[in-house]
């Protein structure tokens, strides 16, 4: 492409708490729902836990090192909410807030900018029992936790995520039951959407009165394709579910019109207005793949079913790789919600990594994937679209939720037995990237 990213335009790399850190329970923590979960025989593929996951907990020094050794210039990283309030609510556990202070410090300190997600799906237990999502208090203890956050960091952070994909707690957690808590009563989803958009709102309006920075909230946006024509209204139906649910009524103060085809009037239960107080100051869109979506009455609403795509299109998620489908969700975001500071929260693939050889992990599917969505944003940046930075997922290969460890998104190659980290081919690739600017795509 040539002349490279715009000199404020942030190249980074993000994990989450749960997903790397390990001993959940140290230095007073209380558990949360993951941690439970985990337990449970039959939820993790082959039983793994975040027991140790990446050891980030206790060698982010080395971590962050690693990752100034890439010069990445950005790091996305989530609190566990259950170390800063064991609890969920009440008692603050210092020893909790401090892992993050030191971990905030030593990022600077290397010269690397941090955006702080308040809520990547971790829920304290004690909260978890009281009702989790489904009970609208959470809402509210969520705001009196992200103000303790926001107090702690907020001299040396700027940049916010209140929720990640709250869709997908929403859906995985009680429309599928593949996540905590293993639920599947879509009517139920609908309130827990509501009290994820109360929480989100409310923790905003706390960060605007603490002048806390940018507050944003981080979506996973999927443009549908219908399978066939008869399956328009079906693409529509999707769409509404998971593209708009959770921006329309902070941005318009109502649920999806469509919203009404697929589960009757019951939406109109949920006041959505509101929800517009708690209009972020950016989105957040984590971008993967894209759904091709057929009708299908015997599904969950909004009775659709996922199409596969084609073996040698896909990663090892079964996502369809589709570059294109990055600026289709950036310029529909643009185009509905305003030009308001868009940032790629996310975007990566999982693919069979061969284990390091001689130091060295070729994963060139991972770098395909990665020029091939870095050259699309260098595109939408080129036509003057308002995005502010773009994080790759993953950093370090991770604990994958349903699928424990068994699909690897790192830049980094991580050997669970031994926690040695080997970084991959793409992750060169992402150094030279960060580099030239990106004038090597
Ligand atoms: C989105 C989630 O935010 C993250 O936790 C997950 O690991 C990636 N997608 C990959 O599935």
């Amino acid at each position: 492409m040539g002349q490279g990213f715009p000199k404020d335009f942030l190249l980074g790399v993000a994990t989450s708490a749960y997903q790397i850190e390990g001993s959940p329970l140290a230095d007073g923590a209380g558990p949360s729902n993951w941690h439970v979960w985990c337990q449970q025989p039959g939820r993790i593929f082959e039983g793994h836990t975040g027991e140790v996951a990446c050891d980030h907990y206790r060698r982010y020094r080395e971590d962050v090192a690693l990752m100034a050794q890439l010069g990445v210039e950005a790091y996305r990283f989530s609190v566990a909410w259950s170390r800063v309030l064991p609890e969920g609510v009440g008692a603050v556990n210092p020893r909790g807030l401090d892992f993050y202070q030191r971990l905030v410090d030593a990022l600077l300190k290397a010269g690397i900018g941090p955006m702080v997600t308040l809520f990547h799906w971790d829920l304290p237990q004690a909260l978890a029992e009281r009702g989790g999502w489904a009970n609208p208090d959470t809402a509210k203890y969520f705001a009196d936790y992200s103000a303790v956050v926001f107090r702690a960091l907020q001299d040396r952070v700027s940049l916010w995520a209140t929720i990640n994909e709250p869709w997908v707690v929403m859906d995985a957690g009680y429309v599928h039951g593949v996540h905590p808590p293993g639920l599947r009563d879509p009517k139920l989803a609908l309130w827990v959407a509501h009290h994820l958009l109360l929480g989100h709102s409310l923790a905003v309006q706390q960060g605007r009165a603490l002048g806390v920075g940018q507050v944003g909230l981080v979506v996973n946006l999927e443009p549908k394709a219908a399978a066939s024509e008869a399956d328009r209204q079906a693409q529509e139906r999707a769409h509404a579910y998971q593209n708009q649910w959770f921006l329309d009524p902070l941005f318009f103060g109502r649920y999806p019109p469509q919203a009404e085809e697929a589960w009757g009037p019951f939406w109109e239960e949920l006041d959505a207005s509101p929800l517009s107080q708690g209009k972020p100051d950016f989105v957040g869109i984590n971008y993967y793949t894209r759904g091709v979506v057929g009708h299908d009455p015997g599904a969950p609403p909004p009775f659709v079913r996922r199409l596969s795509p084609p073996p040698e299109r896909s990663t090892a998620m079964g996502w369809e790789v589709y570059p294109q489908g990055l600026a289709e969700a950036v310029l529909w975001v643009q185009e509905r919600y305003g030009a308001l500071p868009l940032y790629i929260t996310e975007n990566g693939a999982a693919f069979p990594d061969p284990e390091p050889q001689q130091g060295r992990v070729r994963d060139p599917q991972r770098v395909a994937y990665l020029r091939e969505h870095l050259q699309v944003v260098a595109g939408l940046l080129a036509q003057g679209v308002n995005l502010k930075g773009y994080f790759v997922w993953s950093f370090l290969d991770n604990f994958e939720w349903s699928f424990g460890f068994s699909k690897r998104f790192g830049l980094v190659f991580v050997d669970f037995a031994t926690q040695k980290r080997t970084v991959k081919d793409s992750g060169w690739f992402y150094r030279d990237v960060l580099a030239s600017r990106g004038a090597n795509l």
